[in-house]
């Protein structure tokens, strides 16, 4: 939550800090700012909005020979937007933008109000501004002050601070919030994640929990808890900045869904061998994914729902038990784990504050773990004993698409594994099942983008609506449950999942005349199930768009409207359909002029509880 910049060089800093943070604006945009050293001193911008209001505020100010300076995005947790709770905060001497949450601020304004301060703000940046302050004037060194300071400071941040009287100098401390410095040619920088610098630089280094930088135009030294200057290795970043750049669909989101043939078989490769799973790069002894009790699967949002797509998946054909928890729940819950158990976290941000809690306790209980995380040296991959990464490249749009794709795609490969392993799957089945997802990837979800015409007629009838209701049975309940959130997410149109025979029991009281029920149905063992769920609802009205295979001409003749897609195997057809879901949610945001890539509320990745 949050995006933070800072630089220091020889380029126009107001220029680049709002560069940075129009590409961190996904992690939060309900607020702006900036604070720049100019020729005519330190100046701060602050705006309620977007980063683009925050652009046009600054072209209104005189900031020229900026070559120094922080900024901030917000996603608001104290205060609500506005433009006195917006960052930097701070004081005569020093101004801080900060991502995560002080826990202990109350406190500590309590004590720093004793001592003469006032707050301006609702936050709890503000707090942690003015206690470095506070330090600064105790031990008349900045280093030490911050150091001080974050002795004190209970919860997580990544801050960015500057002083009055060091024009060209940005300094940083973490713990538990991302932070990188991005080393660059003309001018160093500081970021919540690499698109806030890929254009300049590359390579980063990534700073540790603790740990504080003084980052300059030519140099940059980091330093551990008591002083001592630390040698950091230097990464490169592995996405260029066309990864973070639309070329040329009108949203991120779509760009990322046209994405999923190809990062699905780039991922498809490196998980299997010759056909067959192989995760060797990771797991090299098989040990691992023998005698298992149960499978525990944590996550949040649409990666629970691959989650529960994976359990499907690992029951079918391993016949493992499998549980899918939701990692917020699952943290607090005293969660009965044995011996013989496996964990298995899924992250698309491997950032996930929940997420990132539950792995944290199991790897307390030494359990066997596994994380299927996207981004490369996120907190949860460094973190976990086994990564499988999903190669989805970066997310921007808010809503998770191609990551929930290939995340599935990975659930289904372990699964086929276990199966192996378990004996329940046959070497050939599991051979002839890599085969046909190569084809499902280049060919059945290839046709779904390229004919988009009956989704987005029936994205139009949805939008119309206020109340949407979804019903599925087996994975295509789960499914359904995906394709809900990602509707409610970007088009606000109020929708809930139901297993298909579930909603008799209470639910189908509201279904009105007109009301639409998205009938998924890909699934052949269950298209007669269907049918007599689909003639129940229309029979009170309902106006039914189902989401089936070319072949389920029973459910194609029972609907009003039926989006197909291609015949594959019943348990690769999910990832066609969840590329049609996709779709429809955003043609149905698109039909009600929704902002697609930034919704309301929301912030891509959730680094608080
Ligand atoms: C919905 C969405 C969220 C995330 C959830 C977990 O489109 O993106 O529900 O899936 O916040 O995020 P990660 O996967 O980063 O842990």
């Amino acid at each position: 939550m949050c995006g933070i910049i800072g630089y220091s060089g020889t380029g126009n800093a107001d220029e680049l800090i709002i560069e940075g943070l129009h590409a961190l604006e996904y992690r939060g945009y309900d607020s702006a700012g900036m604070t720049v050293f100019t020729k005519n001193g330190l100046k701060t911008i602050k705006t309620k909005g977007r980063v683009g209001d925050l652009e046009s505020k600054a072209k209104t100010m005189f900031l020229e020979n900026s070559h120094c300076g922080i900024g901030h995005t917000r996603w608001a947790t104290h205060g609500k937007p506005s433009e006195s709770n917006a960052h930097p905060h701070g004081t005569d001497n020093i101004m801080l933008v900060h991502n995560g949450i002080i826990e202990n601020y109350k406190e500590i304004a309590e004590e720093l109000r004793k001592k003469g301060y006032g707050f301006a703000s609702e936050t709890d940046t503000e707090v942690a501004a003015k206690l470095i302050d506070l330090k600064l004037k105790e031990t008349g060194e900045k280093l030490s002050a911050i150091r001080e300071a974050v002795k004190i400071l209970q919860g997580s941040y990544a801050f960015g601070i500057v002083f009055r009287d060091e024009t060209d100098v940005v300094y940083a401390v973490k713990k538990d919030s991302p932070l990188l410095i991005g080393i660059g040619s003309d001018g160093n920088f500081i970021a919540s994640d690499v698109s806030a610098f890929l254009k300049y630089t590359k390579s980063y280094i990534r700073l540790g929990d603790g740990e504080t930088a003084v980052i300059k135009q030519d140099k940059t030294e980091v330093f551990d808890l008591d002083g001592n200057s630390v040698e950091k290795q230097v990464e490169t970043a592995l996405w260029n900045s066309s990864a973070v750049s639309k070329s040329g669909f009108r949203h991120f989101m779509l760009k990322e869904i046209f994405e999923e043939p190809e990062i699905l078989i780039k991922t498809l490769d490196s998980i299997t061998k010759d056909f067959h799973p192989d995760f060797s790069a990771t797991i090299p002894d098989d040990k691992f994914f023998e005698n298992i009790g149960t499978i525990h699967i944590i996550a949040c949002g649409t990666a629970m729902h691959a989650g529960l797509l994976g359990k499907y998946y690992i029951e079918k054909f391993a016949r493992i038990p499998v549980a899918v928890e939701v990692a917020s729940e699952f943290r607090y819950n005293d969660p009965v784990l044995r011996e013989n158990d496996m964990v298995v976290i899924i992250s698309q941000s491997g950032e996930t504050a929940d997420s990132l809690a539950a792995l944290r306790l199991v790897n307390e209980k030494n359990i066997r773990t596994l994380s299927i995380v996207n981004t490369y040296g996120s907190t949860i991959a460094r973190e976990s004993k086994h990564v499988i990464y999903t190669l989805a490249g970066p997310e921007i749009a808010v809503a998770s698409t191609k990551a929930f794709s290939v995340q599935v795609l990975v659930m289904l490969i372990l699964a086929m594994k276990l199966g192996e392993i378990q004996g329940e799957m046959t070497k050939d089945e599991s051979t002839e099942l890599c085969e046909s997802l190569k084809e499902v990837a280049a060919n059945s979800i290839h046709n779904v983008l390229c004919g988009t015409e009956t989704i987005e007629s029936a994205a139009e009838i949805t939008a119309k609506h206020n109340d949407v209701f979804f019903i599925g049975r087996g994975i295509d309940n789960y499914l359904g449950m995906e394709a809900s959130l990602k509707l409610k997410e970007i088009s606000y149109i109020h929708s809930e999942a139901y297993a298909a025979g579930e909603l008799k029991h209470g639910t189908i009281s509201l279904i009105e005349e007109g009301t639409p029920v998205i009938a998924i149905a890909t699934d052949e063992k269950y298209y007669e199930k269907m049918r007599n769920n689909i003639e129940e609802v229309r029979s009170r009205g309902a106006f039914v768009i189902s989401f089936c295979s070319e072949n389920a001409e029973i459910i194609k003749n029972s609907s009003n409207i039926a989006i197909t897609i291609p015949n594959d195997a019943d348990c690769l057809k999910p990832l066609t359909a969840a590329a049609s879901i996709q779709l429809f949610a955003y043609y149905t945001a698109l039909a009600l002029g929704r902002d697609i890539d930034k919704p309301r509320n929301l912030a891509k990745s959730v680094t608080v509880e």
